[in-house]
């Protein structure tokens, strides 16, 4: 391997070398004279735990850095895999507000915007700005922080948007199955197998929705959709369904709510409950994710043969009966 000479040669072995790295993905926020800015950011990591610090190295040419140079505070928040989006539009794809109408924002007055949906939210005092090259390093000490509800992060990796814990989840099945074949099972555990094919669809489905121009929707708020489709109406049932709590379904239920996807109305039979249902607005997405199904079934069967399609939703189909004791 020829050794990089020149600092450009350097350079480009430098950004090689990164490529090759997982990357969490956090956006950058700061408020300056009633103007938000917001820019997604990978070059952050903390500093020090004795005060609670972090860094981030800015790109002085970001409208980002004006307001940060002039600011005390910054916000960062770090990415959940559901925040992809969020990290397009902030990482050059929008311009101005349009950068906050995807995610759930904290907008405070006076304070950097922050997403309350993530997997953590911070507010940075800024304690020293270190001017190196193209780039500003600032160093902020933590003066509030707030963990969201999602644990899983969103990374970037070779250039592209990468889920770590999907990945994994679905390498241990890739394993399983192997391990099966190794084993003398060569079908590996029919539930790994279950959890594949469903991961299939639901990436196929949320791809292809997304090329239809429909906002992108969380895997949990499509197994919501998918049990409301199989008849389950009752938050409580969904939330056991999905393995979540009570109180992270009906924030949820909410916020699927707000998004004119579903409608939550009081159960007539039990006062203190409420039963959801497919909203008139959410018609054409129904319409749309159906059609898309379809499609994906056609092209399991052109892949594994119209025979074998048909009896994979035989079995599947089938009265299973109660669970065994
Ligand atoms: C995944 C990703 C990571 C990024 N990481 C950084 C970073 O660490 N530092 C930086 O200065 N710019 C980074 N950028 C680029 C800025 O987010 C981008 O230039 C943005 O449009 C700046 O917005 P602004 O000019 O409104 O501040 C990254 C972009 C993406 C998509």
């Amino acid at each position: 391997m020829e050794k990089p000479q020149t600092a450009q040669e350097i350079a480009a072995a430098l950004r090689l070398a990164l490529r090759g790295l997982v990357r969490p993905v956090a956006v950058l926020t700061a408020e300056h004279r009633g103007v938000r800015h917001a820019m997604a950011a990978t070059a952050f990591c903390e500093v020090s735990m004795d005060p609670p610090s972090m860094l981030v190295c800015i790109n002085r040419s970001n409208a980002t850095y004006t307001a940060v140079a002039e600011g005390t505070e910054i916000g960062l928040s770090l990415l959940s895999e559901e925040q992809e989006e969020v990290s397009r539009r902030c990482g050059g794809g929008a311009a101005g507000e349009d950068k906050f109408a995807v995610g759930e924002w904290l907008l405070e007055a006076g304070k950097p915007p922050r997403l309350a949906d993530g997997c953590a939210a911070m507010v940075l005092r800024i304690a020293q700005c270190v001017d190196h090259g193209t780039h500003v390093v600032v160093i902020g000490e933590i003066v509030d922080i707030a963990h969201g509800a999602a644990p899983a992060p969103l990374a970037f990796h070779d250039g592209a948007y990468f889920f770590p814990l999907t990945q994994a989840a679905l390498n241990l099945v890739a394993q399983s199955r192997k391990t099966g074949e190794a084993d003398g099972m060569n079908d590996g555990y029919l539930m790994m197998d279950l959890m594949r094919a469903f991961y299939w669809f639901d990436e196929g489905l949320q791809s292809a929705l997304k090329a239809r121009g429909w906002q992108s929707i969380s895997r949990s708020q499509s197994f919501t959709l998918a049990n409301i489709a199989l008849g389950i109406h009752r938050p409580s049932d969904i939330a056991r369904n999905l393995g979540i709590s009570r109180q992270a379904v009906s924030k949820m239920l909410q916020e699927m709510g707000e998004q004119g996807l579903i409608t939550v109305e009081p159960d007539p039979d039990d006062k203190r409950a409420s039963l959801v249902g497919f909203s008139e607005k959410s018609a054409q997405l129904r319409a749309d994710a159906l059609e898309i199904l379809m499609q994906l079934e056609r092209t399991i069967g052109e892949r594994i043969g119209a025979r074998a399609l048909k009896a994979l939703r035989a079995a599947l189909g089938q009265d299973w009966g109660a669970l065994p004791a």
